[in-house]
C-alpha cells in the first residue's frame, strides 16, 4: 500500500520522538520513501544523523539558512502525499490549529493540502486541557486525521491518557487513509448543507433545524475519495475545498446556477425553505396593538427541481416525517432528479442534527437501496458509491 509514497514526518518535542525511528524503519520496508522534519526542540531528543540515516535523506530543521536558502515548506509540499506529525504535542497542535508559523515544521503544515495525520502525545493534564481539545477537534473538523494517544505510564512519572499511539497504529492508520478508495478523482462535485434563512426583518428569520452535518459529510468524503468539491453552505466551513456561503433559498439558488457549469453532480443535503417572506420588513417590526400577527410568504425556486434532468447527475435528500417511502417516490417523480436519498426526521436518533442517518437511496425506475442507522461518515460514503457505481 505504501509502495513509493512519498511520506513526511514531523518530529516534535517530546520523548515519544525516539519511536519515529521505528515507524521510520516501517515505512521504509513498505517501500516508501521518507523526508523527516523536526522542530528545534524536537532536537533534544533525536539526533539528524539517526533520522538521516534511517530515512535515507536529508533532514530539515530550520527554514531560515541563509546561507543555503530554499522554501523548503513548498518543496516539501510538492513532493509528499502525507504529512504525518508524530509525537504532536499540544504546543505544535495549537499552533497549527491557529495558523501559526514559526519553525519549519509549522509552516509546511500550514502549506500543505494533502492528508496530515496527527499522532498527539503529551502530559494527562495538558490533554484534558479544554483548549487543547478545541483545537484538536478544529483539526479534525477541518480534515485532519487524528491517532488518539493511549494511556499508559507516562514519561513524566505519572500513568493516564496522553502515551503516543504505537507506531503500528500510526502506521496502520497511513495505510488506511492511502486505500480509500479514490473513485471519484477527476469528478466535480457540488453539495448543498444546511438550512437557508429567510428573513423576516433585520433581525428575525424563518429558518429550519439543518445542522449541516449531512452535507459536510458527504462533502468531505467526497473530497477524500478524490473528487473536487464546492460546497454550498449556510454556514462557512473551514475545509480544504472550495466553499460558498448563502443565507436564503434565492442566494443558494444563484450560487448553485453560477457553479453548475463542468459539475458532473450535484448533491442537494441542504434543507431549503419552500416559501420565503414577501416583503421582509426594512427596520425591525415593532409589536403592534392587534394579539396576532400574518406574515405573506410566497413561494420558492426549487433548486432541485430546476437542475435536474440538464446533464449534470442530480442527487437530492427527502426529508419526511411520516409515509417515508411513499412520499419520496412522488418527489423524484415530481422534481426529475437521477437519486433522491430519503430519511425520516421524526425520529430522534437519526435526521436532523444528528450524528448518525438511516437512508433509502431511490433511483428513477424506484429501485430501492437501504443503508441502516450509521454515522453521517458512513452514510456518506454509501452514497456516493451508490451514485458513482455506474459512472
Ligand atoms: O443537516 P443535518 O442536521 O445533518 O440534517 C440532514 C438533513 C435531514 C437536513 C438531510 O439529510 C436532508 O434530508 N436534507 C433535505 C431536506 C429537505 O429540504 O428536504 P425536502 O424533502 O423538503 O426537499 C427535497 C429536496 O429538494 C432536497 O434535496 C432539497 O434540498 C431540495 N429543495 C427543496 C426546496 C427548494 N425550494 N429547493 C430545493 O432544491
Amino acid at each position: 500500500m505504501l509502495e513509493n509514497k512519498n511520506i513526511l514526518i514531523g518530529i516534535t518535542g517530546g520523548i515519544a520522538a525516539y519511536k519515529i525511528c521505528t515507524l521510520i524503519r516501517l515505512y521504509k520496508k513498505s517501500g516508501a520513501n521518507v523526508r523527516v522534519i523536526l522542530t528545534p526542540n524536537a532536537l533534544n531528543f533525536v539526533t539528524k544523523l539517526t533520522l538521516q540515516t534511517l530515512s535515507n535523506n536529508e533532514v530539515y530543521v530550520d527554514n531560515f539558512d541563509v546561507d543555503n536558502f530554499k522554501p523548503e515548506h513548498i518543496s516539501l509540499c510538492d513532493e509528499a502525499d502525507i504529512f504525518v506529525i508524530a509525537p504532536a504535542t499540544a504546543n505544535t497542535i495549537s499552533k497549527i490549529a491557529n495558523g501559526i508559523c514559526d519553525n519549519l515544521l509549522t509552516t509546511t503544515a500550514c502549506a500543505f493540502n494533502k492528508p496530515i495525520l496527527l499522532a498527539p502525545a503529551m502530559n494527562t493534564n495538558m490533554w484534558n486541557n479544554n483548549f487543547i481539545q478545541e483545537n484538536l477537534e478544529k483539526l479534525k473538523n477541518t480534515g485532519y486525521h487524528i491517532v488518539n494517544p493511549g494511556t499508559g505510564f507516562l514519561a513524566c512519572g505519572t500513568t493516564g491518557e496522553g502515551r503516543m499511539a504505537e507506531v503500528e497504529d500510526i502506521y496502520d492508520s497511513t495505510v488506511k487513509i492511502f486505500s480509500r478508495k479514490q473513485i471519484l478523482k477527476g469528478k466535480k462535485i457540488l453539495i448543498t448543507a444546511g438550512g437557508t434563512k429567510e428573513m423576516i426583518d433585520p433581525v428575525r428569520y424563518i429558518s429550519n433545524c439543518s445542522s449541516g452535518k449531512m452535507g459536510i459529510a458527504l462533502a468531505d468524503c467526497a473530497y477524500n475519495m478524490g473528487a473536487e468539491v464546492t460546497l454550498v453552505s449556510t454556514f462557512k466551513a473551514n475545509k480544504p475545498y472550495k466553499n460558498l456561503v448563502t443565507e436564503s433559498a434565492i442566494e443558494m439558488e444563484k450560487a448553485v446556477k453560477e457553479n453548475i457549469v463542468n459539475q458532473d453532480c450535484v448533491i442537494m443535503a441542504a434543507a431549503v425553505a419552500d416559501y420565503r417572506v414577501k416583503e421582509p420588513a426594512k427596520e425591525k417590526m415593532k409589536k403592534g396593538e392587534k394579539d396576532s400577527l400574518t406574515i405573506e410568504l410566497v413561494k420558492n425556486p426549487d433548486i432541485l427541481q430546476e437542475i435536474s434532468g440538464k446533464g449534470v447527475l442530480a442527487v437530492g435528500f427527502c426529508a419526511e416525517s411520516e409515509n417515508l417511502i411513499e412520499n419520496a417516490k412522488e418527489k423524484i417523480q415530481k422534481k426529475g432528479c437521477d437519486y433522491l436519498v430519503a430519511n425520516d426526521i421524526s425520529r430522534k436518533d437519526i435526521g436532523f442534527s444528528s450524528d448518525m442517518n438511516e437512508v433509502y437511496i431511490l433511483d428513477k425506475k424506484l429501485n430501492i437501496t437501504h443503508f441502516e442507522r450509521d454515522t453521517k461518515q458512513n452514510i456518506a460514503q454509501r452514497i456516493l458509491e451508490k451514485v458513482f457505481e455506474q459512472v
